[in-house]
Protein backbone atom coordinates (compact mmCIF):
# COMPACT_ATOMS: atom_id res chain seq x y z
CA UNK A 1 0.00 0.00 0.00
CA UNK A 2 1.21 3.41 -0.98
CA UNK A 3 -0.48 6.46 0.69
CA UNK A 4 -0.36 9.91 -0.46
CA UNK A 5 1.33 12.17 2.56
CA UNK A 6 1.01 15.92 2.46
CA UNK A 7 3.95 16.83 3.70
CA UNK A 8 5.71 15.72 0.86
CA UNK A 9 3.05 17.12 -1.44
CA UNK A 10 4.29 20.03 -0.14
CA UNK A 11 8.00 19.71 -1.14
CA UNK A 12 9.16 21.03 -4.03
CA UNK A 13 12.62 19.31 -4.92
CA UNK A 14 15.67 20.78 -6.91
CA UNK A 15 15.53 17.80 -8.73
CA UNK A 16 15.87 17.55 -12.77
CA UNK A 17 12.21 16.90 -14.32
CA UNK A 18 13.26 13.32 -16.16
CA UNK A 19 11.52 12.56 -19.54
CA UNK A 20 10.34 8.85 -19.47
CA UNK A 21 9.08 7.89 -22.75
CA UNK A 22 9.10 4.06 -21.74
CA UNK A 23 7.02 3.37 -18.54
CA UNK A 24 3.93 2.93 -20.11
CA UNK A 25 3.19 -1.01 -20.79
CA UNK A 26 0.50 -3.30 -19.99
CA UNK A 27 1.84 -6.44 -18.51
CA UNK A 28 0.57 -9.83 -20.37
CA UNK A 29 -1.33 -10.66 -17.61
CA UNK A 30 -3.21 -7.60 -17.70
CA UNK A 31 -3.76 -7.34 -21.51
CA UNK A 32 -7.17 -9.85 -22.15
CA UNK A 33 -8.40 -8.65 -18.23
CA UNK A 34 -11.04 -6.64 -19.82
CA UNK A 35 -12.15 -8.90 -22.78
CA UNK A 36 -16.25 -8.97 -23.22
CA UNK A 37 -16.24 -6.36 -20.25
CA UNK A 38 -17.28 -2.32 -19.77
CA UNK A 39 -15.80 0.31 -18.14
CA UNK A 40 -17.18 3.53 -17.31
CA UNK A 41 -15.14 6.03 -16.13
CA UNK A 42 -17.11 9.34 -14.58
CA UNK A 43 -14.89 12.71 -14.68
CA UNK A 44 -15.51 15.39 -12.05
CA UNK A 45 -13.00 17.92 -12.40
CA UNK A 46 -11.34 20.69 -14.95
CA UNK A 47 -10.21 20.62 -18.52
CA UNK A 48 -7.34 18.41 -17.39
CA UNK A 49 -9.40 15.80 -15.48
CA UNK A 50 -11.10 15.71 -18.60
CA UNK A 51 -7.98 14.51 -20.21
CA UNK A 52 -6.74 12.28 -17.55
CA UNK A 53 -10.07 10.63 -17.95
CA UNK A 54 -9.00 10.02 -22.05
CA UNK A 55 -5.75 8.64 -21.23
CA UNK A 56 -7.77 6.15 -18.87
CA UNK A 57 -10.35 5.28 -21.17
CA UNK A 58 -7.21 4.54 -23.34
CA UNK A 59 -5.40 2.57 -20.95
CA UNK A 60 -9.03 0.11 -20.17
CA UNK A 61 -9.50 -0.16 -23.96
CA UNK A 62 -5.77 -1.70 -24.33
CA UNK A 63 -6.33 -3.84 -21.80
CA UNK A 64 -9.52 -5.06 -23.57
CA UNK A 65 -12.06 -3.13 -21.87
CA UNK A 66 -15.12 -1.93 -24.07
CA UNK A 67 -16.90 1.78 -22.74
CA UNK A 68 -20.16 1.37 -21.22
CA UNK A 69 -22.60 4.26 -21.70
CA UNK A 70 -24.01 3.70 -17.97
CA UNK A 71 -22.73 3.24 -15.12
CA UNK A 72 -25.14 0.99 -13.98
CA UNK A 73 -24.21 -1.14 -17.02
CA UNK A 74 -20.19 -1.32 -16.69
CA UNK A 75 -17.94 -4.24 -14.45
CA UNK A 76 -15.30 -1.78 -13.77
CA UNK A 77 -15.88 2.16 -12.67
CA UNK A 78 -13.76 4.76 -12.37
CA UNK A 79 -14.22 8.24 -10.81
CA UNK A 80 -11.89 10.52 -11.56
CA UNK A 81 -11.70 13.25 -8.62
CA UNK A 82 -11.65 16.61 -8.10
CA UNK A 83 -10.68 18.35 -4.74
CA UNK A 84 -11.06 22.06 -5.59
CA UNK A 85 -14.13 22.69 -3.55
CA UNK A 86 -16.06 21.13 -0.73
CA UNK A 87 -19.33 20.17 -3.26
CA UNK A 88 -16.91 18.44 -5.79
CA UNK A 89 -15.82 15.78 -2.78
CA UNK A 90 -19.63 15.92 -1.77
CA UNK A 91 -20.14 14.67 -5.06
CA UNK A 92 -17.96 11.71 -5.47
CA UNK A 93 -19.02 10.37 -1.59
CA UNK A 94 -22.60 10.31 -2.87
CA UNK A 95 -21.61 8.80 -5.99
CA UNK A 96 -19.86 5.90 -3.56
CA UNK A 97 -23.04 5.62 -1.91
CA UNK A 98 -25.26 4.36 -4.91
CA UNK A 99 -22.17 2.38 -6.37
CA UNK A 100 -22.26 0.26 -3.06
CA UNK A 101 -25.76 -0.62 -3.51
CA UNK A 102 -24.88 -1.51 -7.08
CA UNK A 103 -21.59 -3.49 -5.77
CA UNK A 104 -24.40 -5.37 -3.56
CA UNK A 105 -26.41 -7.03 -6.58
CA UNK A 106 -23.01 -7.21 -8.95
CA UNK A 107 -20.40 -8.99 -7.11
CA UNK A 108 -17.69 -8.87 -9.87
CA UNK A 109 -17.72 -4.89 -9.63
CA UNK A 110 -14.29 -3.57 -9.98
CA UNK A 111 -14.82 -0.14 -8.54
CA UNK A 112 -11.63 2.49 -8.13
CA UNK A 113 -11.16 6.15 -7.07
CA UNK A 114 -8.28 8.44 -9.33
CA UNK A 115 -7.51 11.70 -9.39
CA UNK A 116 -7.24 15.03 -6.99
CA UNK A 117 -8.70 13.61 -3.94
CA UNK A 118 -6.90 10.37 -4.60
CA UNK A 119 -4.46 12.40 -3.60
CA UNK A 120 -5.62 13.81 -0.07
CA UNK A 121 -4.37 12.08 2.73
CA UNK A 122 -7.65 12.17 4.48
CA UNK A 123 -9.42 11.20 1.56
CA UNK A 124 -7.77 8.00 1.09
CA UNK A 125 -7.78 6.80 5.44
CA UNK A 126 -11.65 7.60 4.92
CA UNK A 127 -11.87 5.30 2.28
CA UNK A 128 -9.22 2.36 3.65
CA UNK A 129 -11.61 2.53 7.13
CA UNK A 130 -15.19 3.10 5.55
CA UNK A 131 -14.96 2.13 2.39
CA UNK A 132 -12.95 -1.07 2.19
CA UNK A 133 -15.99 -2.79 -0.68
CA UNK A 134 -13.87 -0.99 -3.07
CA UNK A 135 -10.79 -1.84 -4.93
CA UNK A 136 -8.53 0.52 -6.15
CA UNK A 137 -6.97 3.87 -5.85
CA UNK A 138 -4.51 5.38 -8.16
CA UNK A 139 -3.97 9.60 -8.32
CA UNK A 140 -2.64 11.98 -10.55
CA UNK A 141 1.04 10.89 -11.30
CA UNK A 142 0.57 7.09 -11.91
CA UNK A 143 -1.97 6.75 -14.26
CA UNK A 144 -0.31 4.90 -16.67
CA UNK A 145 -0.10 2.46 -13.84
CA UNK A 146 -3.06 1.41 -14.11
CA UNK A 147 -2.94 -1.91 -15.88
CA UNK A 148 -0.11 -2.55 -13.14
CA UNK A 149 -2.85 -1.52 -10.31
CA UNK A 150 -5.39 -3.88 -11.39
CA UNK A 151 -3.10 -6.49 -12.08
CA UNK A 152 -2.11 -6.25 -8.39
CA UNK A 153 -5.56 -6.04 -7.08
CA UNK A 154 -6.42 -9.14 -8.99
CA UNK A 155 -3.31 -11.03 -7.64
CA UNK A 156 -4.69 -10.21 -3.63
CA UNK A 157 -8.44 -9.29 -4.05
CA UNK A 158 -7.67 -6.78 -1.62
CA UNK A 159 -8.08 -2.73 -1.64
CA UNK A 160 -4.88 -2.07 -3.74
CA UNK A 161 -3.96 2.06 -2.82
CA UNK A 162 -1.41 3.21 -4.93
CA UNK A 163 -0.70 6.67 -5.00
CA UNK A 164 2.48 8.67 -5.49
CA UNK A 165 3.05 12.24 -3.76
CA UNK A 166 5.72 14.29 -4.87
CA UNK A 167 6.53 12.82 -8.58
CA UNK A 168 8.93 15.14 -10.54
CA UNK A 169 8.92 13.57 -14.02
CA UNK A 170 6.90 13.96 -16.94
CA UNK A 171 5.58 10.94 -18.43
CA UNK A 172 5.90 10.54 -22.73
CA UNK A 173 4.01 7.90 -24.52
CA UNK A 174 0.44 7.49 -22.37
CA UNK A 175 -2.69 6.86 -25.01
CA UNK A 176 -5.26 9.22 -25.31
CA UNK A 177 -9.45 8.45 -25.82
CA UNK A 178 -9.99 11.43 -27.08
CA UNK A 179 -14.11 11.86 -26.59
CA UNK A 180 -14.54 14.76 -29.30
CA UNK A 181 -13.01 14.20 -33.19
CA UNK A 182 -12.56 17.92 -33.81
CA UNK A 183 -10.91 19.49 -30.23
CA UNK A 184 -8.80 17.57 -28.72
CA UNK A 185 -6.77 18.79 -25.11
CA UNK A 186 -2.87 18.72 -25.46
CA UNK A 187 -0.90 18.55 -22.28
CA UNK A 188 1.83 21.65 -21.51
CA UNK A 189 2.64 21.46 -18.64
CA UNK A 190 1.65 19.23 -15.11
CA UNK A 191 1.72 20.82 -11.11
CA UNK A 192 2.05 23.95 -10.31
CA UNK A 193 4.49 25.96 -8.01
CA UNK A 194 2.33 28.90 -7.50
CA UNK A 195 1.01 28.09 -4.07
CA UNK A 196 -2.52 30.47 -4.36
CA UNK A 197 -3.48 30.28 -0.24
CA UNK A 198 -6.88 28.76 -0.98
CA UNK A 199 -5.83 26.38 -3.51
CA UNK A 200 -5.12 22.18 -2.56
CA UNK A 201 -3.73 21.85 -6.88
CA UNK A 202 -0.10 22.53 -6.31
CA UNK A 203 -0.56 19.42 -3.53
CA UNK A 204 -2.58 17.43 -5.79
CA UNK A 205 -0.28 17.76 -8.86
CA UNK A 206 3.08 18.29 -7.74
CA UNK A 207 5.35 20.86 -9.10
CA UNK A 208 5.68 22.45 -12.23
CA UNK A 209 6.66 20.21 -15.19
CA UNK A 210 6.39 21.50 -18.48
CA UNK A 211 6.59 18.90 -21.18
CA UNK A 212 9.60 19.30 -24.13
CA UNK A 213 8.00 21.99 -26.89
CA UNK A 214 9.11 18.85 -29.62
CA UNK A 215 6.59 16.77 -27.91
CA UNK A 216 3.88 18.75 -28.03
CA UNK A 217 4.48 20.22 -31.30
CA UNK A 218 4.57 16.98 -32.30
CA UNK A 219 1.05 15.88 -31.19
CA UNK A 220 -0.32 18.67 -32.71
CA UNK A 221 0.47 18.35 -35.97
CA UNK A 222 -0.64 14.34 -35.87
CA UNK A 223 -3.65 16.04 -34.30
CA UNK A 224 -3.89 18.42 -37.46
CA UNK A 225 -3.24 15.50 -39.53
CA UNK A 226 -6.38 13.03 -37.70
CA UNK A 227 -8.29 16.09 -38.90
CA UNK A 228 -9.05 17.81 -35.99
CA UNK A 229 -9.60 21.26 -35.95
CA UNK A 230 -8.84 22.75 -31.89
CA UNK A 231 -6.26 22.21 -29.43
CA UNK A 232 -6.04 23.63 -25.91
CA UNK A 233 -2.70 23.64 -24.39
CA UNK A 234 -3.56 22.83 -20.36
CA UNK A 235 -1.62 23.86 -17.59
CA UNK A 236 -2.71 24.88 -14.05
CA UNK A 237 -0.99 28.12 -15.25
CA UNK A 238 0.38 28.15 -18.59
CA UNK A 239 2.52 31.63 -18.60
CA UNK A 240 4.63 29.44 -16.83
CA UNK A 241 5.72 27.05 -19.25
CA UNK A 242 9.49 26.54 -19.96
CA UNK A 243 10.20 28.47 -16.52
CA UNK A 244 11.60 25.07 -15.57
CA UNK A 245 13.42 24.30 -18.07
CA UNK A 246 17.28 24.47 -17.08
CA UNK A 247 19.33 24.37 -20.15
CA UNK A 248 16.62 25.93 -22.96
CA UNK A 249 15.02 29.69 -23.17
CA UNK A 250 11.76 28.73 -24.07
CA UNK A 251 8.60 30.07 -23.04
CA UNK A 252 4.48 30.05 -23.36
CA UNK A 253 4.97 33.07 -26.82
CA UNK A 254 7.64 30.76 -28.31
CA UNK A 255 5.99 27.74 -27.90
CA UNK A 256 2.40 29.60 -28.77
CA UNK A 257 4.19 30.67 -31.73
CA UNK A 258 5.34 26.97 -32.94
CA UNK A 259 1.71 25.93 -32.38
CA UNK A 260 0.26 28.25 -34.77
CA UNK A 261 2.79 27.35 -37.11
CA UNK A 262 1.31 24.30 -37.63
CA UNK A 263 -1.16 26.06 -39.39
CA UNK A 264 -4.06 24.11 -37.31
CA UNK A 265 -6.97 25.94 -37.50
CA UNK A 266 -7.55 27.24 -33.53
CA UNK A 267 -4.94 27.13 -30.87
CA UNK A 268 -6.60 28.09 -27.10
CA UNK A 269 -5.05 27.98 -24.15
CA UNK A 270 -5.86 27.72 -20.27
CA UNK A 271 -5.59 28.72 -17.53
CA UNK A 272 -3.47 31.88 -17.78
CA UNK A 273 -2.37 33.87 -14.66
CA UNK A 274 -2.04 37.27 -14.82
CA UNK A 275 1.36 36.86 -12.76
CA UNK A 276 3.58 35.55 -15.76
CA UNK A 277 1.44 36.99 -18.80
CA UNK A 278 4.41 38.90 -20.54
CA UNK A 279 3.80 41.51 -23.35
CA UNK A 280 5.57 39.04 -25.80
CA UNK A 281 2.80 36.66 -25.29
CA UNK A 282 -0.26 39.35 -25.81
CA UNK A 283 1.98 40.21 -29.19
CA UNK A 284 2.24 36.35 -30.20
CA UNK A 285 -1.54 35.64 -29.78
CA UNK A 286 -2.69 39.42 -31.90
CA UNK A 287 -0.24 38.66 -34.37
CA UNK A 288 -1.68 35.09 -35.18
CA UNK A 289 -5.32 34.68 -36.82
CA UNK A 290 -5.09 30.79 -35.74
CA UNK A 291 -4.82 31.90 -31.48
CA UNK A 292 -8.17 32.51 -30.49
CA UNK A 293 -8.90 35.48 -29.09
CA UNK A 294 -10.29 34.18 -25.72
CA UNK A 295 -8.43 34.88 -22.61
CA UNK A 296 -9.11 33.19 -19.18
CA UNK A 297 -7.42 35.03 -16.59
CA UNK A 298 -8.86 34.69 -13.35
CA UNK A 299 -8.71 37.64 -11.06
CA UNK A 300 -10.27 36.00 -7.81
CA UNK A 301 -10.63 38.84 -5.94
CA UNK A 302 -10.79 42.87 -6.39
CA UNK A 303 -9.33 43.74 -3.39
CA UNK A 304 -5.60 43.98 -3.32
CA UNK A 305 -5.72 43.02 0.14
CA UNK A 306 -7.15 40.11 -0.53
CA UNK A 307 -5.33 39.45 -3.26
CA UNK A 308 -2.06 39.45 -1.19
CA UNK A 309 -3.86 37.46 1.58
CA UNK A 310 -4.34 34.95 -1.21
CA UNK A 311 -0.72 35.05 -2.88
CA UNK A 312 -1.90 36.20 -6.03
CA UNK A 313 1.29 38.87 -6.63
CA UNK A 314 -1.03 41.75 -8.44
CA UNK A 315 -3.16 43.91 -7.07
CA UNK A 316 -6.47 45.39 -8.27
CA UNK A 317 -4.87 48.03 -10.32
CA UNK A 318 -2.34 45.74 -11.56
CA UNK A 319 -4.84 43.74 -13.16
CA UNK A 320 -6.60 46.08 -14.77
CA UNK A 321 -3.76 47.02 -16.55
CA UNK A 322 -3.17 43.99 -18.03
CA UNK A 323 -6.72 43.62 -18.57
CA UNK A 324 -7.00 46.95 -20.87
CA UNK A 325 -3.46 45.93 -22.30
CA UNK A 326 -5.39 42.76 -23.58
CA UNK A 327 -8.26 44.48 -24.95
CA UNK A 328 -6.16 46.92 -26.55
CA UNK A 329 -3.20 44.68 -28.35
CA UNK A 330 -6.45 41.86 -29.11
CA UNK A 331 -8.80 43.08 -31.36
CA UNK A 332 -12.29 41.61 -30.52
CA UNK A 333 -11.02 39.68 -27.85
CA UNK A 334 -13.18 38.20 -25.77
CA UNK A 335 -11.80 37.90 -21.60
CA UNK A 336 -13.53 35.67 -18.80
CA UNK A 337 -12.33 35.02 -15.55
CA UNK A 338 -12.73 33.21 -11.69
CA UNK A 339 -13.85 35.03 -8.75
CA UNK A 340 -13.99 33.93 -5.34
CA UNK A 341 -15.83 35.71 -2.78
CA UNK A 342 -16.16 35.56 0.64
CA UNK A 343 -12.03 34.46 1.66
CA UNK A 344 -11.75 34.40 4.80
CA UNK A 345 -11.78 38.04 6.81
CA UNK A 346 -13.53 39.59 3.42
CA UNK A 347 -15.08 42.56 4.46
CA UNK A 348 -18.09 44.37 2.86
CA UNK A 349 -15.25 46.92 1.36
CA UNK A 350 -12.97 44.33 0.33
CA UNK A 351 -16.39 42.72 -1.68
CA UNK A 352 -16.98 45.95 -3.04
CA UNK A 353 -13.69 46.53 -4.50
CA UNK A 354 -14.59 43.11 -6.16
CA UNK A 355 -18.20 44.33 -8.01
CA UNK A 356 -16.05 47.51 -8.77
CA UNK A 357 -13.74 45.83 -11.08
CA UNK A 358 -16.58 43.49 -12.55
CA UNK A 359 -17.78 46.54 -13.51
CA UNK A 360 -14.85 48.27 -14.57
CA UNK A 361 -13.85 44.88 -16.39
CA UNK A 362 -16.96 44.09 -18.08
CA UNK A 363 -15.86 40.55 -18.51
CA UNK A 364 -17.37 38.23 -20.91
CA UNK A 365 -18.48 35.65 -18.66
CA UNK A 366 -17.32 34.30 -15.20
CA UNK A 367 -16.95 31.31 -12.94
CA UNK A 368 -17.80 32.59 -9.51
CA UNK A 369 -17.26 30.85 -6.34
CA UNK A 370 -17.66 30.52 -2.31
CA UNK A 371 -14.73 29.94 -0.94
CA UNK A 372 -14.24 26.90 0.19
CA UNK A 373 -11.40 25.70 2.96
CA UNK A 374 -9.19 23.12 1.55
CA UNK A 375 -7.59 21.31 4.64
CA UNK A 376 -3.86 22.02 5.03
CA UNK A 377 -3.79 24.98 3.08
CA UNK A 378 -2.47 27.91 4.47
CA UNK A 379 -6.13 29.92 4.13
CA UNK A 380 -7.78 27.06 5.92
CA UNK A 381 -6.13 28.67 9.29
CA UNK A 382 -7.55 32.02 8.64
CA UNK A 383 -10.02 33.52 10.94
CA UNK A 384 -13.33 33.32 8.58
CA UNK A 385 -16.15 35.61 10.77
CA UNK A 386 -18.45 36.02 7.32
CA UNK A 387 -21.45 34.03 7.64
CA UNK A 388 -22.39 31.95 4.80
CA UNK A 389 -25.83 33.08 4.25
CA UNK A 390 -23.78 36.70 3.91
CA UNK A 391 -21.23 34.67 1.42
CA UNK A 392 -24.39 33.79 -0.43
CA UNK A 393 -25.79 37.20 -0.61
CA UNK A 394 -22.45 38.26 -2.19
CA UNK A 395 -22.26 35.68 -4.48
CA UNK A 396 -25.75 36.31 -5.56
CA UNK A 397 -25.26 40.32 -5.87
CA UNK A 398 -21.75 39.62 -7.86
CA UNK A 399 -23.61 37.08 -10.33
CA UNK A 400 -26.38 39.61 -11.14
CA UNK A 401 -23.43 41.80 -12.25
CA UNK A 402 -21.30 39.70 -14.25
CA UNK A 403 -24.55 38.35 -15.78
CA UNK A 404 -25.38 41.84 -16.79
CA UNK A 405 -21.96 42.30 -18.50
CA UNK A 406 -21.98 39.17 -19.89
CA UNK A 407 -25.48 39.82 -21.72
CA UNK A 408 -24.37 43.12 -22.68
CA UNK A 409 -20.87 41.42 -24.95
CA UNK A 410 -23.80 38.96 -26.40
CA UNK A 411 -25.76 41.64 -27.63
CA UNK A 412 -23.05 43.20 -29.43
CA UNK A 413 -22.47 40.20 -31.54
CA UNK A 414 -26.50 40.19 -32.68
CA UNK A 415 -26.22 40.83 -36.75
CA UNK A 416 -22.43 40.10 -37.20
CA UNK A 417 -21.06 36.90 -38.54
CA UNK A 418 -18.78 35.36 -36.76
CA UNK A 419 -17.14 31.52 -37.57
CA UNK A 420 -18.51 28.65 -35.37
CA UNK A 421 -16.83 25.23 -34.97
CA UNK A 422 -19.80 22.92 -35.37
CA UNK A 423 -19.00 20.42 -32.35
CA UNK A 424 -22.62 18.51 -32.79
CA UNK A 425 -26.54 18.64 -32.23
CA UNK A 426 -27.44 20.88 -30.36
CA UNK A 427 -28.86 20.24 -26.58
CA UNK A 428 -31.61 22.67 -26.69
CA UNK A 429 -33.09 21.64 -30.14
CA UNK A 430 -31.88 18.55 -31.92
CA UNK A 431 -33.27 20.08 -35.20
CA UNK A 432 -30.23 22.75 -34.66
CA UNK A 433 -26.52 22.42 -33.95
CA UNK A 434 -24.00 23.95 -32.09
CA UNK A 435 -20.28 25.39 -31.53
CA UNK A 436 -18.01 27.63 -30.23
CA UNK A 437 -16.52 31.25 -31.45
CA UNK A 438 -13.60 31.51 -31.63
CA UNK A 439 -14.09 33.92 -28.45
CA UNK A 440 -15.64 30.94 -26.71
CA UNK A 441 -18.96 31.66 -26.90
CA UNK A 442 -22.06 28.75 -27.43
CA UNK A 443 -23.98 29.51 -30.47
CA UNK A 444 -26.96 27.18 -31.21
CA UNK A 445 -27.03 27.56 -35.53
CA UNK A 446 -30.16 26.48 -37.76
CA UNK A 447 -27.67 24.37 -40.13
CA UNK A 448 -28.04 20.38 -41.14
CA UNK A 449 -25.96 17.96 -39.54
CA UNK A 450 -23.72 17.85 -42.23
CA UNK A 451 -22.26 21.55 -41.06
CA UNK A 452 -20.69 18.88 -38.13
CA UNK A 453 -16.78 19.12 -37.59
CA UNK A 454 -16.39 22.39 -39.63
CA UNK A 455 -15.83 25.96 -38.96
CA UNK A 456 -18.49 27.69 -40.86
CA UNK A 457 -19.58 31.53 -40.78
CA UNK A 458 -22.53 32.60 -39.11
CA UNK A 459 -24.80 35.44 -38.49
CA UNK A 460 -25.84 35.70 -34.61
CA UNK A 461 -29.64 36.47 -34.90
CA UNK A 462 -30.51 36.04 -30.78
CA UNK A 463 -28.47 36.88 -27.50
CA UNK A 464 -28.50 35.28 -24.25
CA UNK A 465 -26.94 35.17 -21.29
CA UNK A 466 -24.84 32.36 -21.58
CA UNK A 467 -25.37 31.37 -25.40
CA UNK A 468 -26.17 32.86 -29.10
CA UNK A 469 -28.38 31.79 -31.61
CA UNK A 470 -27.62 32.31 -35.24
CA UNK A 471 -27.97 31.06 -39.03
CA UNK A 472 -25.69 29.92 -41.74
CA UNK A 473 -24.57 33.10 -43.81
CA UNK A 474 -25.68 33.53 -47.16
N1 LIG B 1 -4.88 27.51 -12.11
C1 LIG B 1 -6.00 28.34 -12.24
C2 LIG B 1 -7.16 27.94 -11.37
C3 LIG B 1 -7.52 26.53 -11.21
S1 LIG B 1 -8.81 26.18 -10.09
C4 LIG B 1 -5.58 29.76 -11.87
O1 LIG B 1 -4.76 29.99 -11.04
O2 LIG B 1 -6.13 30.67 -12.40
C5 LIG B 1 -10.19 26.99 -10.82
C6 LIG B 1 -10.81 28.03 -9.95
O3 LIG B 1 -11.35 27.45 -8.78
C7 LIG B 1 -9.85 29.07 -9.43
O4 LIG B 1 -9.56 30.05 -10.35
C8 LIG B 1 -10.59 29.62 -8.23
O5 LIG B 1 -11.43 30.68 -8.59
C9 LIG B 1 -11.44 28.44 -7.78
N2 LIG B 1 -10.93 27.88 -6.52
C10 LIG B 1 -9.73 27.32 -6.27
N3 LIG B 1 -9.64 26.98 -4.97
C11 LIG B 1 -10.81 27.34 -4.38
C12 LIG B 1 -11.31 27.24 -3.05
N4 LIG B 1 -10.60 26.76 -2.07
N5 LIG B 1 -12.57 27.71 -2.82
C13 LIG B 1 -13.32 28.25 -3.81
N6 LIG B 1 -12.89 28.35 -5.08
C14 LIG B 1 -11.64 27.90 -5.37
FE1 LIG C 1 -4.20 26.97 -7.63
FE2 LIG C 1 -3.00 29.29 -7.78
FE3 LIG C 1 -1.89 27.15 -8.93
FE4 LIG C 1 -4.10 28.22 -9.94
S1 LIG C 1 -2.08 29.19 -9.82
S2 LIG C 1 -3.70 26.06 -9.59
S3 LIG C 1 -5.21 28.91 -8.13
S4 LIG C 1 -2.20 27.49 -6.75
FE1 LIG D 1 -10.00 19.72 -9.53
FE2 LIG D 1 -7.61 18.67 -9.59
FE3 LIG D 1 -8.49 20.03 -11.67
S1 LIG D 1 -8.54 19.65 -7.87
S2 LIG D 1 -9.82 21.53 -10.71
S3 LIG D 1 -9.33 18.15 -10.90
S4 LIG D 1 -6.41 19.94 -10.93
Amino acid sequence: MLKPNFKEAKKRNKEDIKILRNEYHVPKEAKNMGLNKRYFVKTYGCQMNEHDSEMISAILEDMGYSKANDYNDADLIILNTCAIRENAHNKTFGMLGRIKHLKQTKKDLLVGLAGCMSQEESVVDEIISKYKWMDFVFGTHNIHKLPEILKEHMRTKKLEVNVWSNEGNVIEGIPSKRDSKYKAWVNIMYGCDKFCTYCIVPYTRGKQRSRLPLDIIEEVKKLKLEGYKEVTLLGQNVNAYGKDFKDMDYKMENLLEDVAKTGIDRVRFVTSHPWDFTDSMIDVIAKYDNICNYIHLPVQSGSSRILKLMGRRYTKESYIELYNKIRNKVKNCSITTDIIVGFPGETKEDFEETLSLARECKFDSAFTFIYSPREGTPAAKMKDDVSLEEKEQRLHELNEVINKYALEANEKLVGQVVPVLIEGESQKDNSMVAGYTDTMKLVNVKADKSSIGKIINVKITDAKTWSLDGEIDG
